[in-house]
């Protein structure tokens, strides 16, 4: 048994779709957060700075003494997750491996559609660890840029919102993709909407519910769930930090309070 923390961080507020999962299947597990508002959107930015980002995020985590980490960001996932683990000795779980299994797992046809930041999309991982799985899959992939600044400004079933996941989801559909991969933990905020454009027929993937199961069952396996009667959630942002509590407290339905934080002295 180990009562330690469990780090987690986002480029901002979309890691927030994992945490409401630890919430609902990890619910004795304390958290300490990390949102780097100051530095979003991580999508748009080079593999090279995403890793230097990550790694001051990781020394962070670490003075809390946290007993793993949760990368809750698909874009960090995608292009920093080797660095972090041949760096930084604890168990470090990203979203993209858990979404692939499940994607392999749900697939019929063998067509899978994958949407994500910019920067994941370039990445490949996706496509790379599918077809490591099963090189007679499908994978067709879509960068949808303007999905983070629609989830942060809260427009999850606004029309603008719906016009743009038309305009982004086309593609996919015309490739009938019999499941879709929502490849940036901000997504799963538009899941009803991208839902109806795609069709009920379609299954989307959510990582961050895939991976805080893979964690879950981790824990389990290595006895290092905590006896805590009630997880304790520590919220840090690098800016916006009213923002920042409003959104997370619609989102995670409970009150909570966020500490603003140089990260760049990390
Ligand atoms: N939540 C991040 C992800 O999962 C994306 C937001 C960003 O571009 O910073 O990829």
């Amino acid at each position: 048994m180990d009562s330690r923390k469990i780090g987690v961080f986002d480029s901002g507020l979309g890691g927030l779709t994992v945490v409401r999962e630890m919430k609902r299947l990890l619910p004795k597990e304390s958290l300490v957060y990390f949102g780097d508002t100051a530095r979003l959107p991580y999508g748009s930015k080079s593999k090279e700075a995403i890793v230097r980002f990550s790694k001051q995020i990781m020394r962070f985590l670490m003075r809390h003494d946290v007993k793993a980490v949760i990368i809750a960001c698909g874009t960090a996932s995608a292009n920093a997750l080797e660095e972090l683990r041949a760096t930084f000795d604890l168990p470090i779980f990203g979203v993209v491996e858990p979404g692939v299994r499940e994607a392999a797992r749900s697939t019929r046809s063998g067509r899978i559609g994958i949407t994500g930041t910019e920067a994941t999309i370039r990445s490949g991982a996706y496509e790379r660890l599918l077809k490591q799985i099963n090189p007679a899959l499908q994978v067709f992939s879509q960068a949808c840029p303007l999905f983070v600044p629609l989830v942060e400004e809260g427009w999850f079933e606004d029309p603008v919102t719906r016009s743009v996941i038309h305009r982004y989801l086309q593609e996919l559909k015309k490739q009938t993709v019999d499941t879709l991969v929502l490849g940036c933990t901000h997504y799963p905020l538009l899941r009803k909407l991208v839902q109806e454009e795609m069709g009920e027929e379609v299954t989307l993937v959510n990582p961050s519910s895939s991976a805080v199961q893979e964690v879950k069952a981790f824990l389990e396996c290595h006895a290092m769930q905590t006896e805590d009667r009630e997880g304790q959630y520590t919220f840090f942002a690098s800016d916006n930090t009213e923002k920042f509590q409003a959104f997370g407290q619609q989102v995670l339905e409970m009150p909570l309070t966020v500490q603003k934080i140089q990260i760049e002295t990390f």
